[in-house]
């Protein structure tokens, strides 16, 4: 059992400068919003594998009992969303929850107190426009200006987004798409898209306030991200894969997406923090796939599921992908996992994690990954 001692998350975290000399990894204590979400839970992983302290934040705890003693008051948390958190290697030595919502400002000011840096993943992941922007807006600015009053933060890391980016209709298709580009806000309105106002809002939002509060502040810009699981619940993002799968999508859209791997975003978000030379933005992604190429790939690794092969708009013609950069990732020493290997992945843990029955003959990785072929399509421009 892990006992989460919430009340005093932040003594706990102010690592004495002799005791953090001595620790593995840098020894240093960093914040993670919404850290028992998709991303956010590979970075955490990441972080305790490098020897960082993490101070998490979630919304809910869950259920809990409190014990006191002579000094502190422990809880003792069972709630089975965060359980994967705590199973982590050096989650019970290096990991404390702390309750925040984003618009609980004293909340995040405690959960940010004594690091040397955070990592802001944490945003609703919705469409609707009242749940999405005002918490993806106003959290981002109480984010950057509760590690601006901290003090000691010497970074902050912010998980955008591609709907930042690329939702541009003036954008013309041999533009190669990169950290220059953001989306534009009218157009995101007048077709509803709310999760890429929110995001795109809360990113120029953090920018300023990064700005005006002298914070260093460096942006990762993940595309459409897939990869195992960690979390038991599906996210948005895997729900898109799932639906494929279990019969739910008779038919595939006529659209483009770029995908990237869950592992390698967590990568991103570290070498982003820990690289003196990282500034900016940072566009996270391996490939853009037509949406036929994602299901002709999911037919071909796993035959035995209902996967669509009609497309659900025959008249107008197929949507070209775009290009894109990746470059200052690469730079970095990213080296993208292919997409065709997050996708086998991706359904793997499905069926471990109970979302996906397993039907017929299972093949090993070894035999089955590498025969599905990316279409080339979608072409990366590496520039
Ligand atoms: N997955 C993708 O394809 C993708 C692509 C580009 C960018 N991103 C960005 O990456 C980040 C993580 O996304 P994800 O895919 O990992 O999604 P996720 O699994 O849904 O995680 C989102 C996290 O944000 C937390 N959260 C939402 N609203 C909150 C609020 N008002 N206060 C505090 N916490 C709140 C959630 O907490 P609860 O568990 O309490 O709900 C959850 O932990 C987001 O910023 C998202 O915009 C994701």
């Amino acid at each position: 059992m892990t006992v989460v001692d919430v009340v005093s998350a932040d003594a706990g975290a102010a690592v004495a400068p002799a005791a953090a000399a001595a620790q593995p990894g840098n020894g240093q204590t960093v914040c993670v919003t919404g850290a028992a979400g998709y991303i956010a839970s590979w970075l955490v992983k990441l972080l305790l594998e490098k020897g960082y302290t993490v101070k998490g934040t979630v919304r809910n705890p869950g259920m809990y009992t409190c014990c006191t003693d002579a000094h502190t008051t422990h809880i003792y948390d069972y709630d089975a969303k965060n359980a994967h958190l705590k199973a982590l290697d050096g989650a019970a030595e290096r990991l404390i929850l702390c309750k925040a919502d984003l618009l609980d400002y004293d909340a995040i000011c405690r959960a940010v107190q004594g690091c040397h840096g955070v990592f802001h993943t944490a945003s609703p992941v919705t469409d609707d426009p009242e749940q999405m922007v005002e918490p993806a807006v106003r959290g981002t600015e109480y984010v950057i200006n509760a590690a601006a009053e901290a003090g000691t933060v010497r970074r902050v890391v912010f998980t955008s987004s591609i709907g930042a980016v690329t939702m541009d209709p003036s954008r013309g298709p041999n533009v190669v798409v990169d950290e220059s580009c953001w989306s534009d806000l009218d157009f995101c309105k007048k077709t509803r898209n709310w999760y890429c106002v929110g995001k795109a809002v809360a990113e120029q939002a953090a920018w300023d306030a990064a700005r005006q509060r002298g914070v260093d502040l460096v942006v990762v810009n993940p595309v459409l991200v897939v990869g195992p699981l960690l979390q038991p619940t599906v996210n948005a993002s895997i729900a898109h894969i799932l639906k494929y799968l279990d019969g739910s999508a008779r038919t595939f859209a006529n659209a483009v997406q770029a995908y990237v791997d869950v592992r390698d975003v967590a990568d991103a978000h570290l070498r982003v923090f820990e690289s003196p030379r990282a500034s900016g933005r940072h566009l996270c992604a391996e490939r853009v796939l037509h949406r036929e190429d994602v299901v002709r790939i999911l037919a071909k690794l796993f035959p035995e599921y209902p996967v669509p092969t009609k497309c659900s708009d025959e008249v107008n013609p197929r949507k070209r992908p775009y290009k894109f950069s990746n470059q200052k990732l690469r730079d970095l020493g990213l080296e993208f996992r292919p997409v065709s290997q997050s996708l086998y992945d991706t359904v793997k843990s499905l069926q471990e994690k109970g979302h996906l029955p397993v039907l017929g003959e299972q093949t090993t990785e070894a035999e089955e990954a590498p025969a599905a072929e990316v279409p080339q399509g979608g072409i990366a421009i590496r520039a």
